[in-house]
């Protein structure tokens, strides 16, 4: 049996009227720059994340940089991340001119360690006259940025007691984790209501995907978000008045319309998904693979969406071997992520070397995504079950 990776047609059959409809609506106004579409979406996805302010943008690359673009963050600063994410992470503090600075991240969730980054803060940085934390590098520190990778959340209360000890802004990377909740000190909270600024992304292969690009800032503080709004439009708030240099980060309404219509959906799905997780679990122990295959774990916290398991990545074994068996089998897998970003070579300028994150480094040997998304069937987990354990034949 061939199972794809990620078929997102079966998910269409169930939300294509409504999709239909909103976006009729929408050529009938013709107001496809901001407007309406993107004002309603906004409001719907601020309520549903439980923050204060949300403000579409164009990609989630593009809210990120809106993000830092707002706070000013530039040359002689830097931002704190993790060496095992999406390039996008990294590539917008690069583009701000400012010094990505990472820190490894933890063996079983593969997020941010807090252990690791209060070793960083404690030992390898310094305080500059003004109070300033510098890096190594000797850059202004000016954010933590945490990812919560795959769809399950990073240990927000020790980072943000990190961050707050630091005096440092905690901007989450949501971009993978739409609906995923975290249990911490201050109650249970979705992604991007935990730090000070999120930013989430609407890539059609997201838990809550578009038609094309989009993204979404959101943040707590009302200031900030009438910056971003003034960044995503070319800093002008008066048109043709330019405050600031911004750009054009604007969401569009057609997609505004098409994630809108999905929005709704998006809690059965993620419970597809995390119902698709238990079944792989099963499905692996119940043919032996423990000692081969290592599934991805999520917190023990009580919580239905303490992962929403945008991808499903397990550890394997002689990885790259399972992997050309699988696909010569036509069982649909990828790797997140072949190479950590610390050792990418656009990257080479920051001095990084193999073995300086040794936690990212295995993950990008061992790990492996199988396909999770809501609609794959009972049969198709079996088949990609059958197929791993006719690799290692336990
Ligand atoms: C962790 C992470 N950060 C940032 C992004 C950037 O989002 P986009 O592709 O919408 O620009 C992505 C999406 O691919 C991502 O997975």
């Amino acid at each position: 049996m061939r199972v794809p990776l990620l078929d997102l047609t079966r998910q269409h059959a169930l939300v294509k009227g409504d999709i239909a409809s909103r976006v009729a609506r929408l050529f009938e106004t013709q107001q496809f720059i901001l407007g309406a579409a993107v004002e309603d979406f906004e409001a719907a996805f601020r309520d549903f994340v439980g923050c204060g302010h949300a403000v579409g943008m164009s990609s989630g690359t593009d809210a990120q940089l809106a993000i830092l673009m707002a706070m000013q963050i530039g040359p002689g600063d830097a931002v704190l991340t993790t060496p095992y994410t999406f390039f996008a992470t990294a590539g917008c503090i690069h583009r701000m001119w400012a010094e990505p600075v990472f820190v490894d991240v933890e063996k079983d969730s593969l997020n941010l360690d807090p252990d690791r980054l209060l070793e960083f803060l404690e030992t390898r940085c310094t305080r500059g006259p003004d109070g300033a934390v510098l890096t190594p590098r000797g850059n202004r520190l000016r954010a933590i940025i945490p990812i919560h990778l795959f769809g399950t959340c990073c240990r927000m209360d020790e980072i943000l007691a990190i961050a707050k000890r630091f005096d440092l802004p905690v901007i989450e990377d949501a971009a993978q984790a739409v609906g995923a909740e975290f249990r911490g000190k201050d109650g249970v909270k979705k992604a991007g209501a935990i730090g000070d600024s999120a930013y989430f992304s609407f890539f059609p292969t997201k838990n809550l995907g578009g038609a094309g690009d989009g993204g979404i800032a959101v943040c707590r503080d009302e200031e900030l978000a009438a910056r971003l709004r003034l960044m995503r439009n070319h800093g002008m708030e008066q048109r043709y008045f330019h405050r600031e240099v911004g750009g054009n980060f604007r969401l569009d309404a057609l997609q505004a319309a098409v994630i809108h219509a999905k929005l709704s959906h998006l809690p059965e799905w993620n419970a597809g998904r995390r119902r698709n997780a238990a079944h792989y679990r099963e499905a692996f122990s119940k043919r032996g693979l423990g000692e081969f295959v290592t599934p991805p774990v999520a917190p023990d916290d009580g919580l239905e969406n303490s992962h929403i398991y945008h991808q499903y990545v397990i550890r394997a074994r002689d990885r790259d071997a399972l992997m050309a068996h699988l696909q010569a089998g036509g069982i649909g897998c990828a790797i997140y992520y072949p190479v950590p970003l610390h050792l990418q070579d656009c990257f080479s300028c920051l001095d990084y070397k193999s073995g300086d994150f040794p936690v990212a480094e295995a993950a990008s040997r061992e790990s492996l995504a199988l396909p999770i998304f809501p609609e794959l069937r009972g049969e198709e987990i079996e088949a990609v079950a059958d197929a791993i354990a006719s690799f290692y034949k336990p």
